[in-house]
């Protein structure tokens, strides 16, 4: 492990991106603090942290979306002075948010070709494109002809890293492209990478994933409180403690949970008959203090199961829970009131009220049940606040900063807090440590295992198979809108549950 150190190496020809003493502040908030570093021509470069380090501050910078307060970039060997996103999309460089910027009414063809500029006097053959994209489309698995908005979020990932990579990207930026994939697409991808590295496009990837990090980096950079903490120009030599510890400055405990048997035990919560749009569920229990693990391939009925339990997702069956039979929950409200709490992946749409502060985005959901006769109880808001802001490590000078000027992580970790603050008797969580660092997401599971420990129960549905093998009872895997088998003890392991979602 060594702290970048460039001395002596033939760096002017070596580098095509040069980041010269970058610093940037918002406010009070200084998210880069004279970070210097060199991207290697057809390298992949892992840019590493916790979350809030900054590093979506700094490929926003590298990609013309942000300007840096001071300090300066420089490409094959030149500094840049204007950048904006045309100049640098035109120069090459790509930028692949964590949230994809798609056209919902233009083809998935069509949004490939977004990224081509036709230039003065050049001229554009629309021909070829067109059937360059339909070809790259093919091989990809998706209909090129299909509208935009039709897709599913991981076609519209993937759409999003072809257009880069389409657009003749030399610098192709990826912001934690992989979190919403399954290991396929993920092979798929990750291959396509190397392919093109081999033709000499440069990647700087991000992602909070050691393993992702190992397999596919040359290199990598490590941001900490916006300094470059350090780095390593052999990531085959890493493992993945020495990888975590050079993002924490330390090294980390990995949760497990002790895992509980609930067999025999009376059920918390009973699924009956739950039959919808791509789901057939017979019959499903879930134990007091339980925690069950849904997974499977998108559209086999994880998340539908999931959704339709609260109501998200229109389905017919009947539940049983505190005490009480009815019909599944017809809304989120009605699910609310019958002591279920969700927490969705999608957190742009069913996520933070950016605008608002992150108090009361945390104190939200759990307001009616702590207004009693009509006004709210602002000790208790303000204790719910204090212990979920704290618990979770939520990185803001205080609970009364906005949410959108969070980071992608820390934004995910104020939804977690809401729900959590809600107090339910049922707890479903969708991805729950998705986009949240290493250090954090051992919190988030001992905190839903502390939950479980009050006689919560809890479902998580991920296709994070090392995050259920670290927090669940017990595995139900989906297929065909089905359990088709469900994994306890010894059984959940990275490979058995790789193994059964694929097959
Ligand atoms: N528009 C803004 N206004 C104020 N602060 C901001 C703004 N954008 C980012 N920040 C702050 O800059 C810091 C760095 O954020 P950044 O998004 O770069 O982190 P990150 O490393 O990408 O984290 P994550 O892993 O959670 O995505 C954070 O403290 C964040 O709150
Ligand atoms: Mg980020």
């Amino acid at each position: 492990m060594t702290i970048h150190d460039t001395r002596g190496m033939d760096t002017a020809a070596d580098a095509i991106l040069r980041i010269e003493d970058v610093t940037k502040t918002y406010g009070p908030v200084r998210a880069l603090r004279g970070v210097s570093l060199e991207i290697r021509r057809g390298t992949i470069h892992g840019l590493l942290g916790e979350n809030g380090a900054g590093k979506s501050t700094l490929v926003g910078i590298i990609s013309g979306q942000n300007t840096p307060s001071s300090g300066r970039i420089l490409m094959d060997g030149r500094p840049l002075d204007h950048v904006d996103v045309k100049a640098m999309e035109e120069a090459g460089v790509f930028l692949v948010t964590q949230e994809p910027m798609i056209i919902d009414n233009m083809t998935a063809a069509e949004n490939l070709m977004l990224g081509i500029w036709p230039t003065q006097g050049g001229f554009v053959d629309w021909r070829k494109l067109r059937a360059d994209a339909a070809r790259m489309l093919a091989g990809s698995g998706i209909d090129g002809a299909a509208l935009a908005g039709r897709l599913d979020a991981v076609a519209r990932r993937k759409l999003n890293i072809l257009r880069a990579m389409f657009s003749g990207g030399r610098v192709i930026i990826l912001d934690e492209p992989t979190a919403a994939l399954t290991v396929a697409d993920r092979r798929v991808l990750f291959d396509f990478m190397r392919r093109l590295k081999a033709e000499g496009v440069t990647f700087i990837f991000i992602s909070h994933y050691n393993d992702e990090i190992l397999e596919i980096c040359d290199a990598v950079s490590v941001l900490r409180d916006g300094n470059l903490a350090g780095g390593s120009e052999n990531v085959a030599a890493l493992s993945s403690e020495q990888l975590t510890e050079l993002v924490l400055g330390r090294g980390l405990e990995l949760f497990q949970r002790s895992r509980r048997d609930h067999a025999g035990k009376t059920p918390a919560v009973r699924l009956r008959a739950v039959v919808g749009t791509n789901l057939s569920i017979d019959a499903l229990d879930i134990a007091p203090g339980e925690i069950l693990g849904f997974t499977g391939l998108p559209g086999a009925g994880a998340k539908e199961l999931a959704r339709a339990i609260f109501g998200l997702h229109p389905a017919g069956g009947t539940i049983w829970l505190g005490g009480r039979e009815g019909p599944l929950p017809a809304n989120p409200r009605a699910a609310f009131d019958a002591g279920i709490a969700y927490l969705s992946d999608d957190r742009r749409k069913d996520g933070a009220v950016g605008q608002m502060s992150i108090g009361d985005n945390i104190a939200l959901s759990s307001l009616p049940s702590r207004s009693r006769a009509g006004f709210i109880d602002r000790k208790a808001e303000a204790s719910v606040v204090a212990r979920y802001f704290g618990a979770m490590g939520v990185k803001a000078p205080s609970p009364d900063y906005a949410v959108d000027t969070l980071s992608g992580g820390n934004q995910q970790k104020v939804c977690l807090g809401r729900v959590l603050a809600t107090n339910p008797r049922l707890l479903i969580v969708d991805e729950p440590t998705r986009g949240i660092d290493v250090g954090v997401k051992q919190d988030v599971l001992r905190i839903i295992d502390e939950l479980s420990d009050t006689g919560v129960s809890v479902i998580i549905v991920s296709t994070d198979t090392d995050e259920l093998v670290r927090a669940a009872d017990r595995v139900c895997v989906f297929d065909h809108g089905s359990i088709k088998e469900t994994l306890t003890g010894e059984d959940i392991s990275v490979e058995r549950l790789r193994a059964s979602v694929q097959a």
